[in-house]
């Protein structure tokens, strides 16, 4: 019998799952402290993975474990180095997190070009018909707007489509998709990043968290940017540069953002992002809607399972 460690409450309709099934002991761990992690995690044989760091110390300590199955996409809260070295497999939730992240995306972009906080909050304050007769508002139509897709994976691929409906024309960068994959989906492959942020109305960010995207987006590249640009970061928050972010919105540089990640999660109190009312923001929630919460905690445990029984689906596997 192996023994899987849930770590992070995830949706009942993946636990179903293990509970169904007699070659399978499982636990769900709820308190993702370090001390918590270190002293439980070895006895398990596998992990699922949501929120919750797992380092290189922990892993140390974990004799048995053979697989760690993320909730999710992004693998930058476990140490990949020791995984590799130690031969333990990393799988991901490959096929379900990609709508609703795209979704999300627009969901920001729409909030933004729309005025929906200010609307909404003129609304409730009875100031509806001092609304009907202002002269001149910020909002703006999507159809033929620049948008800037940086990262054209799985969540890229989806939000083209929902970009495309808008008739938005799309650019994406992303060195590692040819040019064919991303003029066969309707978009046009920019080069150079610098220069597709010239031209952007809307950039949006689809990239994992690595050394090469940490901090991609600084002051220098925001004041590349038109001064009417948007930001949409859903991917992980030091992607963008934080500081820089709340200058050039503060100082016109930048039109908006939408945030759905931060660099330190959840963010401290006093981050200025909370306070500027020139973002829209949400709690890393692209992900949460009932289909997409219910399928990936399907496809998570759905992955060990496969593990286990040596059946696994190769798409699921991350290449370390
Ligand atoms: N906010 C959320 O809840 C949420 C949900 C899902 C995913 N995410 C984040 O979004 C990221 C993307 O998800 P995905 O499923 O599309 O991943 P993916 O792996 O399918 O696609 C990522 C793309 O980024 C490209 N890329 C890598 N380095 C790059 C660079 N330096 N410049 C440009 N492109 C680069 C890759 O080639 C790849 O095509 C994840 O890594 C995760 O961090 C966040």
């Amino acid at each position: 019998m192996s023994k899987i460690a849930i770590v992070d409450k995830i949706h009942s309709d993946g636990i179903k799952l293990l509970e169904k099934n007699q070659k399978f002991q499982h636990e769900v761990i709820e308190d993702l402290s370090k001390e918590n992690l270190i002293s439980k995690l070895p006895a398990f044989d596998g992990i699922t993975l949501r929120r919750g760091k797992i380092d290189a110390e922990i892993l140390e300590k974990c004799k048995n474990l053979k697989v760690i199955s993320r909730h999710g996409v992004g693998y930058d809260n476990v140490d990949i180095k020791f995984l590799k070295k130690n031969n333990i497999t990393l799988l991901v939730t490959a096929t379900t997190a990609s709508v609703s992240p795209a979704e999300h995306i627009m969901f920001m972009i729409l909030n933004i070009s729309k005025g929906k906080n200010f609307y909404d909050q003129a609304v409730r304050n009875g100031k509806f018909e001092s609304i009907m007769h202002m002269k001149n508002n910020n909002n703006f139509e999507l159809a033929n707007k620049k948008i800037l897709i940086v990262g054209f994976g799985r969540i890229g691929r989806k939000l083209i489509k929902r970009c495309l409906g808008f008739e938005m024309k799309v650019y994406a960068y992303d060195p590692f998709v040819d040019q064919k994959t991303i003029e066969y989906l309707g978009g046009i492959k920019v080069n150079d990043l610098n220069d597709g942020l010239k031209e952007a109305d809307i950039l949006s960010l689809s990239v994992p968290l690595t050394e090469k995207t940490h901090n991609m987006i600084n002051l220098e590249k925001m004041k590349m940017m038109k001064k009417s640009a948007v930001i949409i970061n859903t991917s992980r928050g030091s992607v963008v540069n934080e500081k820089d972010l709340n200058e050039a919105l503060n100082t016109g540089i930048l039109y908006g953002a939408g945030l759905d990640v931060f660099e330190k999660e959840p963010p401290d109190n006093d981050n200025p992002l909370l306070k500027n009312k020139r973002i829209v923001l949400s709690p890393h929630a692209a992900t949460f809607t009932n289909e997409c919460r219910s399928n990936m905690s399907i496809e998570t445990v759905q992955n060990v399972i496969d593990f286990f029984e040596n059946k696994m689906n190769k798409s699921m596997i991350v290449k370390l």
